[in-house]
């Protein structure tokens, strides 16, 4: 029993589940290849890109993805590095598929923030970090594309400073950029780290520098080596010191300087990653917190995803191990339905595979096949009740009515939809009023997703028009006489969501706030959590 607890322990502590965040563009599918590279998970650059080509051609609304160039489903990638194994969660970086990326990121337990060094900070870095905020999930910063000529590194860490609100703490110091790029100074462990164009470096030149008024310096850097010397006197004075508690609680955040395609600081980035990013995190749930190292097996479903595996189209709910030992075949309490299941074949999903997991611990993600049971924020435990929260829908800000063109296909809209809510594509309301179906979407591109896939997938020859509203408040109230009345009142506004959940949607936001100062003790809320 000894043995077995500190077994666990040490699997909790070698875990790192992370994701990476950035604007589009900035590298993130290329830094996302390169720690696969150096983690062993693929054998060469492009294996990534490749892959996604691959899902792009395979059905229709993946062709969405292709055209505009975004990626749309987040996937999961799991690889070994030193001692530790660790689990990337992959974010749709495209604003329309905010909802999916922020339930990704509550899954995390800290996140790598890739920035663009010729654009600095850009507005969708901005956002993702409000998300990370909301939960202080600790972030370490990789500057990108060093090997162009960009901002100074000092303005980049002023607009990180500036934009984000974080304060910064350099651990590389980049020497030159664009052609005169010639490496980083780590200023860690006094180490100077060359780089060399082009090359897909797996070992690097390092050479180590104890004293910068060493002349070796001036033998490798030439003329730059005196602007390191001035820079690293300057960052003594004036840059913050790294501090891990500060880091942990998400106030301060490690930077590195490097180029993503060139393979250069990628390493370093991941060698510190390793090190100070946080394992497996306590879960708050409905009744209690739930520590990792508990015995008992929990954990949480984040993401729905339909079509990985184009030939069967499966639809696999993500699930996120938060406490005690998963072991394949177990049997789980699904509490949302108050039903036992077992969990026969669980998936584990590397690279470009995915194989049967035989166990998984906290911070693992297994993918569970749903046959239309599971849905987003679903707890599964082993015995005590539990509901782990903090997984939330976000109030829709566009709306459309289907209306089918032919009745014939009515029973294919519904299941469709269903399923689509049920993996959070869509979100849907159906009027007290009259028997229309709204979609409610975030971002216009859900619209498009699931037009195309309603068609692709379940047949449906739909038309969708644009409705005169653009709020929805999910509406509380405790006092059923009050709801009634409410109810009867406000009908022509009223609706039900997927759930049966009470929802308000109003034209603008003016008008919804002249109807809420009417109805003072009716709680209105911008989000719900999954359950
Ligand atoms: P994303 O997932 O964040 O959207 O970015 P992605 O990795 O796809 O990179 C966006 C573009 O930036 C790609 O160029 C990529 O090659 C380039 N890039 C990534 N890292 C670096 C870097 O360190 N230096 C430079 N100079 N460029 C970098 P593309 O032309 O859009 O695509 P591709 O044809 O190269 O695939």
């Amino acid at each position: 029993m000894k043995t077995e607890n500190k077994i666990s322990q040490r699997q909790i502590n070698r875990r790192r589940t992370f994701g990476i965040i950035s604007h589009p563009d900035a590298g993130k599918t290329t830094l996302t290849e390169k720690l696969l590279l150096f983690g062993g998970a693929i054998q060469m650059a492009g294996a990534v890109k490749a892959r996604k080509a691959g899902r792009h051609a395979t059905s229709d609304w993946m062709a969405i993805e292709q055209e505009r160039g975004i990626s749309v489903t987040s996937s999961v990638m799991k690889f070994d590095y030193r001692d530790y194994e660790i689990n990337l969660l992959d974010t749709p970086g495209h604003q329309d598929f905010s909802e999916d990326t922020y339930r990704v990121l509550t899954a995390v337990d800290s996140a790598v923030m890739v920035i663009d060094s010729v654009k600095g900070v850009e507005t969708q870095t901005r956002k993702l970090m409000e998300v990370c905020r909301m939960r202080n999930t600790p972030i370490l910063t990789f500057v990108n594309k060093l090997d162009r000529e960009g901002l100074s590194p000092i303005d980049i860490l002023g607009d990180i400073e500036d934009k984000l609100q974080i304060e910064c703490a350099p651990l590389s110091w980049p020497i030159g950029m664009g052609k005169r790029f010639k490496g980083t100074y780590n200023l860690h462990r006094g180490e100077l780290v060359l780089f060399t164009p082009g090359q897909e470096r797996l070992t690097g030149d390092t050479v180590t520098i104890q004293n910068l008024d060493d002349p070796l310096l001036d033998q490798v850097l030439g003329s730059q080596a005196d602007q390191l010397r001035e820079d690293v006197a300057l960052l003594e004075g004036a840059a913050t010191p790294f501090d891990l508690d500060y880091f942990l609680k998400g106030g301060q955040t490690p930077v590195f300087f490097g180029s993503a395609i060139n393979n250069f600081g990628v390493r370093e980035l991941l060698d510190t990653f390793v090190e100070i990013a946080p394992g497996p995190q306590p879960r708050a749930a409905v009744t209690r917190t739930v520590t990792p190292d508990e015995p008992a097996f929990s954990g949480f479903v984040f993401k729905i995803q339909a079509n990985m595996d184009p030939a069967h189209r499966d639809r696999i709910a993500f699930l996120r191990v938060c406490s005690g030992r998963f072991v394949r075949g177990m049997r789980v309490r699904h509490h949302r339905i108050g039903k036992e299941i077992q969990i026969a074949n669980p998936i584990i999903f590397m690279a470009q595979d995915r194989a049967f997991v035989e166990e998984a611990w906290p911070g693992d993600i297994i993918g569970i096949h749903n046959h239309g049971t599971i849905r987003i924020g679903d707890t599964f435990s082993e015995k005590e009740p539990l509901a782990f929260t903090g997984v939330p829908n976000f109030a829709p800000e566009l709306f459309r009515r289907v209306i089918l063109r032919s009745p014939l296909k009515a029973k294919q809209l519904q299941k469709g939809i269903d399923q689509l809510v049920e993996e959070g594509a869509i979100q849907v309301f159906r009027p007290l009023a009259n028997n229309a179906i709204i979609l409610g979407a975030v971002g216009v591109l859900q619209f498009e997703v699931t037009m195309a896939r309603l068609k692709a997938e379940y047949g449906v020859d739909a038309v969708y028009e644009p409705v005169d509203y653009s709020v929805a408040r999910w509406v509380h109230c405790d006092d059923r006489k009050l709801l009634s009345l409410f109810e009867k009142d406000r009908q022509a506004n009223l609706a039900r969501d997927a759930e049966g959940n009470l929802t308000y949607l109003a034209q603008n936001e003016w008008q919804f706030n002249y109807m809420a100062e009417k109805w003072p003790d009716i709680g209105f809320s911008k989000t719900r959590e999954c359950q």
